[in-house]
């Protein structure tokens, strides 16, 4: 393994010296068969008008019976490295971002490493929900920042179809499948992510959660029976927290930038109800044309969400070299953050 990043002096990093990290390869990828809230009509009792009133979700990928989540993240990841010109040998270190992981070990990430050919890569989970990816690229940063590794893939993927109960209206028309994957890479200009916070209240757990099948509540009949291995919301309440911490947190990320709310040319936010982000932009009074929102097509795709929707507006154009990029996430937890990256 290369041990010391370019850029770095010849005998490793001095101490205080730090790398700029960029974005420097880009991809995504959701399952082919689509769920229409029509669908759930039939299954449900549901209207597609209240769907799409209260969350506004018209449908969502769900992945086949032979499809696991390393599925959908290699074939989000090989994008990636596409984009960033490097081979799967080249990437150093894997993370990936999970709420449902292949089995519960090894990591999904080995299964990604695989998958891959990344024979060189260590690879491991991270777990942190909806802001999974947020907590990844965080980590992967501070991998590249100090030299440690050249090439870091960080990547959020989740079946979010296998978590849910299908009986359970209140939760089952929000979530969906996906993968979204980036490329950390040192910086040889002054663009790259130029802040990342990250903040956690474990006393809130209880507000999105899967309650059985771990440790706490081992798999067992009763587990099945009263599906205590799938997500139980509590979302009213989750929905004025989220609004309010993503609204600090996008402050945070200013505060921390010396920016203000005209230097972000584009909003990547976590992908959960429109209602919660066009609350979150009349707070900070941020143009809405200027948030990327892909939930109508793909609903809460948990910690694939920001990367999903990054991937899509690089991808269609819209966020083009130099642009700078603000990241909100919230998830269970609970958990939230930001980053600020100039792409
Ligand atoms: N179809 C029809 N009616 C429904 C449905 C549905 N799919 N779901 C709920 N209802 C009903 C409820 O039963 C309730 O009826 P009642 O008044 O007779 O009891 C009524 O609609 C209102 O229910 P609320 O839960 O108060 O509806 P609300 O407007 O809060 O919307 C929602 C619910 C969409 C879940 C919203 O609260 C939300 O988006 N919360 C935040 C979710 C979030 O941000 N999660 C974070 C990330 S997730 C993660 O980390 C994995």
């Amino acid at each position: 393994m290369q041990r010391f990043a370019q850029g770095c002096p010849k005998d490793g990093p001095r101490k205080g010296f730090l790398l700029k990290v960029r974005i420097a390869g880009n991809g995504s990828y959701v399952p082919e068969t689509v769920l229409t809230n029509r669908e759930l009509e039939k299954r449900i009792e549901t209207s597609d008008q209240w769907i799409v009133e209260r969350t506004g979700i018209r449908e969502r990928r769900i992945v086949s019976s032979d499809e696991a989540t390393s599925d959908l993240a290699v074939k989000a990841a090989f994008e990636a490295l596409k984009r960033a010109a490097i081979s799967p040998e080249d990437v150093d270190l894997i993370i990936v971002a999970t709420s449902m992981p292949d089995m519960f070990f090894p990591s999904t990430a080995c299964i990604v490493q695989d998958k891959l050919g990344a024979k060189r890569a260590a690879a491991f989970d991270l777990s942190a929900a909806c802001s999974g990816f947020l907590y990844g690229l965080s980590v992967g940063e501070q991998y590249v920042r100090s030299g440690t590794y050249r090439n870091v893939l960080v990547i959020g993927a989740e079946t979010m179809s296998r978590l849910t109960d299908w009986d359970d209206r209140r939760t089952c028309v929000l979530f969906g499948d996906g993968a979204g994957a980036v490329v950390l890479s040192p910086s040889d200009s002054d663009r790259g992510i130029l802040s990342v916070h990250l903040h956690s209240d474990g006393a809130l757990f209880d507000l999105i959660c899967v309650p059985g099948g771990g440790s706490a509540i081992p798999p067992s009949e009763k587990v099945l029976l009263e599906k205590l291995n799938t997500i139980k919301m509590k979302g009213s309440e989750t929905f004025k927290i989220a609004v309010r911490n993503l609204e600090e947190a996008a402050h945070e990320a200013l505060r921390a930038t010396g920016m203000s709310i005209e230097d972000i040319d584009w909003l990547v936010p976590h992908q959960a109800n429109i209602r919660i982000l066009k609350a979150v932009a009349d707070r900070l009074k941020f143009p809405k044309e200027k948030m990327v929102i892909n939930l109508d097509k793909y609903g809460n795709t948990s910690a694939a969400s920001i990367p999903l929707a990054f991937d899509e507006a690089v991808s269609d154009g819209r966020i083009q070299e130099g642009d700078t990029v603000l990241f909100l996430a919230f998830g269970g937890g609970l958990t939230w953050g930001s980053a600020v990256v100039q792409y």
